[in-house]
């Protein structure tokens, strides 16, 4: 049975990846510091689930924490490692900045780290459609240049890509970096849009809409997200002889095994579409507070997911109206409103 360390694991994405492989029959152990960005209750509520599984095991430890890791990897000496955990959100990372160098730096360092010290078959690690940052040639595609970031956020993902392309270099470690476009969907994160329009709706309070609703992003489902990671899995890069065996849109490094990919629907929606949906969904016309743009923030995001489409046959294509309407029935049972 082959094993899987997903780092965040308690977090919305890492609990569906997770979910998503011990179904599919793979072994998986999950490391989460359960920190207290957003309610915990949420993430322990998540790794209870996943606890059911008798396949699945879970420590809770910080990344910062290199003992910690490195006592898992003697142990379970995983085959691949999908790393998640992260402090996550553009806005925070103008708060409070210094957790962004600790979690995503130094955390994914010692990732690496141990990676390299133990040997795995493919090391797969999240970054962010936010490092096309201040780009404006859309859909974004992974060979575009890709320097402009916008927040420290976005900084130390592209960072990650960098330390992490040296790693695959150096060590000949398979790596892939994925660029993931608004992920959306049932035990969602509560710092994130959706979940603040709903919750606010149902309590009768305004929504705050950016940029007065001139947005627009790539809404991904989180299960079709996670089925692209599943595929991305067992597709590692191998390092080219020579830079002409790069197919054109592919961007496999010509010196190492390393490719960065979005993961997207490739489809560019308007924020008040999304803003419809959910009142179509809750049958309740949101109070709409339009805002001016926030620091920070970008006016759209929109990927170009060919480079997945070949390399794995699968491109995500839930609609928005499906995909809020799955978020506010999940939301409406776990908070029974
Ligand atoms: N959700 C999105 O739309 C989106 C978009 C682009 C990129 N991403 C990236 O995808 C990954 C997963 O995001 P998510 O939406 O599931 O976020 P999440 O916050 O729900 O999950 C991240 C998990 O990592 C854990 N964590 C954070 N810092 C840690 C640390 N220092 N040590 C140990 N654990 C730590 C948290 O407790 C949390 O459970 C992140 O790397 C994020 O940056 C997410």
């Amino acid at each position: 049975m082959r094993k899987v360390l997903v780092t965040g694991s308690a977090g919305f994405i890492g609990f569906h990846l997770s979910k998503l492989l011990l179904e599919e029959g793979f072994e998986v152990v999950g490391f989460d510091g359960m920190t207290d960005y957003y309610d915990i209750t949420l993430k322990e509520r998540r790794h209870a689930m996943l606890k059911q599984n008798p396949h699945f095991r879970s420590i809770e430890a910080r990344l910062e924490d290199m003992d910690a890791l490195s006592d898992l990897f003697a142990s379970d000496k995983p085959d691949v490692i999908v790393h998640l955990a992260a402090q996550a959100g553009v806005r925070y990372s103008l708060e409070n900045p210094r957790s962004y160098i600790e979690s995503n730096l130094i955390g994914t360092f010692n990732v690496m780290e141990c990676a390299r010290e133990h040997g795995v078959d493919h090391l797969l690690m999240a970054s962010t459609s936010s490092v096309y940052g201040a780009n404006t040639d859309m859909p974004f595609a992974e060979t575009q240049k890709a320097d402009t970031q916008i927040t420290l956020y976005a900084a130390t993902k592209k960072a990650n890509e960098s330390m992490a392309h040296s790693y695959a270099h150096l060590w000949k470690m398979p790596t892939t970096m994925f660029r993931f476009f608004t992920v959306y969907g049932p035990w969602g994160r509560p710092d994130m849009a959706l979940f603040k329009f709903v919750k606010a709706t149902l309590n009768g309070d305004p929504i705050d809409v950016y940029n007065n609703g001139k947005m627009f992003r790539d809404f991904t489902y989180v299960e079709d997200l996670v089925r692209a990671i599943r595929l991305l899995i067992d597709t590692p890069p191998v390092q080219p002889e020579t830079s002409e065996e790069i197919d054109e849109g592919d961007s496999l490094s010509p010196v190492a095994p390393f490719r960065v990919v979005n993961i997207g629907n490739s489809t560019k929606i308007p924020l008040m579409d999304f803003v419809d949906e959910v009142e179509k969904s809750l049958g309740i016309k949101p109070v709409i507070n339009f805002m001016e743009m926030q620091k920070g923030d970008v006016p759209a995001t929109y990927a170009d997911a060919s480079l997945l489409q070949k390399l794995t046959g699968y491109t995500p294509k839930t609609d928005v109206a499906t995909g809020v309407k799955l978020f506010v029935n999940w939301y409406r049972d776990y908070y029974q409103k």
